[in-house]
């Protein structure tokens, strides 16, 4: 069985299945093996990896769980008599560390949301045109994006939440065009994520925002049908990445990472993917990145053929695939948008405790909260759930650990309050 231990629980004769940390990070060149060495082990306890995933069939089991600490506990036991009955939303919970939560001042939002709105409208047009131009069979241009490239890179930079929100509202008509420029912010976000060098920045969104040219070749009739495609409407429709790194290899300064994953974002970790059936091991970290990024925006955005899902289902329907993705990369991916998962322990204003039910309609950043206990009361409080994306409303302060609050199962406590009716 596997069991998910914190990395300085680690001993020797454990049986390390993987080290959660982006593959850049990794220590050590074979990603499972049985710790018997302890320069292997302090390896591990001194770099950045926080949590590790052991297998008790093959070494070591996991050490018991220490008592919650009476000192910081929730004393009033309220949350956990929710009614047998009550429909329980199943947490996503993933162990956390205290953080604090920085957002812009309400003034400084506006502001950015303005800037950002405007360069999402610039970057519609020049798009277009480039598309068009490509659809002439004119050489791609890659040159007389790049000012657009940086300034979608200067709006993520300040805060990636507010670019991508414009950019997922796309109506059918303009989806290809603002899913480039979307996944073009999507690939810097998760490049500065993953501590990529700022050198490549630039050729990762650059190579987001060409990643679909070759759908320039396939009929309109095609790409914005609603209904199922025939198998040689597929056939065209899997033509593209060639087509795509057809027409971006004739064109004159192209990075080879635009090449790339032009060529290779529909492509699977398990070898299922096209056009290639490539599999994890001829996969480069642009690729993994980019299928992560166009899927991610593919579902979360209105098309012909079906209608958008919410940034946490979207994700949490991605890490269920498997087999598609790097699994690694895409919880980088999930930190990266900064998205609190349902079930996520967090610290209002006024010193009260909340649990994250879902996320704003209007900003996937922002969460919707559920209040339930008063630090400073130390006591239970009314539910209350709360937007935290409307104007004026609770901020929120912090993410915090359960067990710093005294939860010994917070799994337990967080179904039951998720289960509770509340009103708004
Ligand atoms: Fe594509
Ligand atoms: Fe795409």
């Amino acid at each position: 069985m596997l069991h998910r231990i914190r990395t300085s629980q680690l001993e020797l004769g454990m049986f390390v299945h993987s080290l959660e940390c982006s593959w850049l990070d990794h220590p050590f060149w074979r990603s499972r093996f049985l710790l018997t060495d302890p320069d292997q082990l302090e390896t591990i306890l001194s770099s950045d990896v926080d949590w590790v995933e052991i297998d008790d069939r093959k070494g070591k089991g996991p050490p018991k769980p220490e008592p919650a600490r009476p000192s910081a506990q929730v004393k009033n036991p309220s949350i956990v008599s929710a009614s047998p009955n009550a429909t329980v939303m199943q947490p996503i919970l993933r162990p956390v560390e205290r953080r604090e939560i920085k957002r812009l001042s309400p003034r400084e939002r506006a502001a950015e949301v303005r800037r950002a709105s405007s360069a999402i409208n610039r970057s519609r047009t020049e798009v277009m045109n480039l598309f068009a131009d490509a659809r002439l069979g004119n050489s791609v241009k890659s040159d007389k994006m790049a000012p657009l490239v940086e300034r979608i890179s200067s709006s993520v930079n300040i805060d990636p939440s507010i670019i991508l929100n414009i950019a997922r509202l796309k109506t059918k008509d303009e989806y290809t065009y603002l899913h480039s420029v979307a996944v073009c912010a999507l690939m810097i976000n998760l490049g500065r994520k993953l501590r990529l060098p700022e050198s490549q920045i630039h050729d990762i969104g650059m190579a987001g925002l060409l990643h679909d040219v070759g759908k320039t070749s396939i009929p309109d009739e095609i790409l914005l049908k609603p209904g199922k495609l025939e198998e040689a409407e597929w056939t065209t429709v899997r033509n593209h990445p060639q087509r795509g790194y057809d027409m971006l290899s004739a064109s004159e300064g192209v990075s080879e990472i635009a090449l790339e994953v032009c060529l290779r974002h529909h492509e699977k970790m398990d070898g299922t993917g096209y056009p290639g059936k490539l599999a994890a091991e001829d996969l480069s970290v642009f690729t993994r990145m980019s299928s992560i990024c166009d899927v991610y925006d593919a579902i979360t955005s209105q098309r012909p053929y079906n209608v958008p899902l919410s940034a946490s289902r979207a994700l949490a329907k991605m890490q269920s695939w498997s087999g598609h993705f790097d699994q690694l990369i895409l919880r980088d991916f999930v930190d990266s948008l900064g998205i609190l998962p349902v079930g996520t322990l967090v610290r209002l204003d006024r010193n009260e405790l909340a649990i994250v039910i879902g996320e704003s309609p209007s900003d996937f950043s922002a969460p919707i909260v559920r209040s339930f206990h008063s630090l400073d009361k130390d006591a239970a409080i009314e539910h209350q759930d709360i937007d935290t994306g409307r104007p004026k409303s609770r901020n929120l302060v912090a993410v915090e650990n359960p067990e710093d609050m005294g939860f010994s199962d917070w799994s337990t406590a967080a179904s039951n309050l998720l289960a509770k009716p509340a009103a708004m």
